[in-house]
């Protein structure tokens, strides 16, 4: 193959991403025909192969969901409390719906309080709740503007519209398109932001919100369409820590709680990220995951040998994070000396993980859309964090200098992070990294971006032009098809804008 050849041509040299230039080849395909779908796992299938980085300047809920909205994923980062973590799974996971087919429930003996205390513990975005008794049978609609704290002692039986009153569709009424009959009773009954379903029985078999209804027909004419999973639900990641006890020893049961509480909210893989995966706590951390939730598709990571590959694959990851120091807050390769270029590392990793039949995901060191072209024909998905944190769905603040508005972005490895608690996924206690560790990454500032809606675009768009040079019509075609060049400095130094003035940045 095209990739053999020029890497065997070039062993003993690693590249990275600007040491190479993809060949122009024949195409019969336009850009805006191409398909940018991947499958990271059977149970993972995003639209575009682009999914945000496990960093606390990076991805909460905001950005997670933004991420699926527009067709692609979201890992929310684990340096912070584990309830606090699982409530932001909760709101990805309870963002948009079609038909919520297990709506959450409330009963009538329990008090607007006791709701109070679901809403906050679970974070939900709504207030307004079915009441059914013990077979699920309707009794009510608890409307949202009683669940208030001062009405906090009131029942719920109290408070709650009647069943006489609350309007529903039975699951035979919503027919072959139940999305175009909740819109169109939404059109009828003016004011009504709830549709329940029921059974014949008068059971409760889902609900549908005016907000989702909205959304999903919007969706039907944007360009990025949303990942879901196969109940309708957005998409989400989370990444997970292998926590461990006064001894040093892997904490067993708080880690299989902790994965149990998130699966139970529906998350769809968890990523055991750490800076070094090659390596007995990160084998043994998959290895008990994988023990416990057999079908749960696992993210491991971060490797750069093909030996990285195969040990985490066989201790029982599906998908591979490759990266070890090319990332834009990196210091790894400055500190530890230790790292490979990203193309070679990538393009080892995926030989391996051909053979394991695994996928790998390019994690670190994108600045544009054309560096994602050339992850992709080695890899399945990137991972990208400095792209992404100056966007408004990033967590953090604006910070304005000289007039122009930053947000701050930084390393997991770097001392603030480490100290906020992601000392082990640098192999240090999180009591080490109060007396200064070796930091392995940076503070830095990132200028503000567009939404992310505009950013994915302007990358899908990059990709798919990509893909028309190469007559590549999907991401499998890209993979067989690349061919690859090195350039020269002289060569690097042409490829961007050069002896002009610019006027207008690009993209
Ligand atoms: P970009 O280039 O997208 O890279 O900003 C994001 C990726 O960088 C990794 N990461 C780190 N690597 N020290 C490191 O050596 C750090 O402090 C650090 N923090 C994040 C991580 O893989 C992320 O996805």
């Amino acid at each position: 193959k095209a990739a053999d050849d020029f890497f065997r041509e070039h062993a003993g040299l690693a590249l990275t991403y600007d040491d190479v230039t993809l060949a122009t080849l024949y195409s019969e395909i336009l850009p805006r025909e191409t398909n940018l779908e991947t499958e990271l796992h059977e149970r993972l299938r995003l639209r575009i192969p682009v999914i945000s980085a496990d960093m606390d300047t990076v991805t909460e809920a905001p950005m997670a969901i933004a991420m699926a909205l527009n067709g692609g994923l979201g890992l929310i980062h684990c340096n912070l409390p584990e309830r606090e973590q699982l409530s932001q799974v909760s709101r990805v996971k309870n963002n948009i719906h079609g038909l919520i087919q297990e709506p959450i429930k409330v009963s009538a003996d329990q008090t607007i309080g006791d709701v109070l205390t679901l809403v906050e513990e679970r974070g939900f975005a709504f207030r307004t709740f079915p009441v059914v008794d013990e077979n699920d049978t309707l009794l009510g609609l608890l409307p949202g503007h009683t669940v208030r704290p001062r009405y906090a002692s009131t029942k719920v039986a109290a408070a709650m519209t009647p069943r006489a009153q609350v309007q529903t569709i039975t699951e035979k009424e919503l027919g072959k398109n139940p999305i175009a009959k909740a819109d169109q009773f939404f059109n009828e009954h003016i004011g009504i932001h709830k549709l329940l379903v029921v059974d014949d029985d008068d059971r409760l078999r889902g609900l549908f919100t005016i907000s989702d209804i909205e959304r999903i027909m919007q969706e039907r004419h944007s360009q990025l369409k949303p990942a879901r999973d196969d109940q309708f639900r957005l998409l989400c990641g989370a990444a997970v820590t292998a926590t461990r006890n006064s001894t040093g020893e892997l904490d067993r049961d708080r880690i299989l709680t902790h994965i149990g509480d998130l699966v139970e909210r529906g998350v769809d893989v968890v990523a055991v990220s750490t800076a070094h995966g090659f390596s007995k706590g990160v084998g043994d951390t998959v290895k008990l995951i994988r023990e416990h939730f057999p079908d749960l598709p696992i993210i491991a990571g971060n490797v750069t040998s093909g030996e990285g590959v195969s040990y985490l694959s066989k201790c029982g990851a599906n998908i591979i994070k490759v990266g070890q120091g090319p990332g834009s807050i990196c210091t790894t390769r400055v500190v530890a000396g230790v790292g490979i270029p990203q193309l070679t590392a990538l393009y080892v990793c995926a030989k391996a993980a051909e053979q394991e039949g695994v996928r790998i995901l390019a994690d670190g060191g994108i600045t544009k859309s054309g560096d994602i072209v050339k992850a992709l024909t080695l890899a399945h998905g990137v991972i990208c964090g400095g792209l992404l944190a100056g966007c408004p769905e990033a967590p953090g603040q604006l910070l304005e200098i000289n007039g122009k508005v930053y947000k701050q972005y930084r390393g997991m490895g770097s001392l603030a992070a480490m100290q906020a608690g992601s000392a082990a996924r640098y192999g240090h206690s999180s009591k080490d990294s109060v007396r200064k560790v070796a930091a392995e990454g940076v503070e830095a500032l990132k200028e503000v971006n567009p939404p992310l809606d505009v950013v994915l675009t302007q990358l899908a768009g990059g990709i798919q032009s990509g893909m028309g040079y190469l007559g590549a019509p999907n991401l499998v075609a890209l993979r067989e098809k690349a061919r690859y060049i090195q350039v020269s400095p002289a060569g690097q130094r042409e490829s961007a804008p050069h002896d002009i003035v610019e006027v207008k940045t690009g993209n």
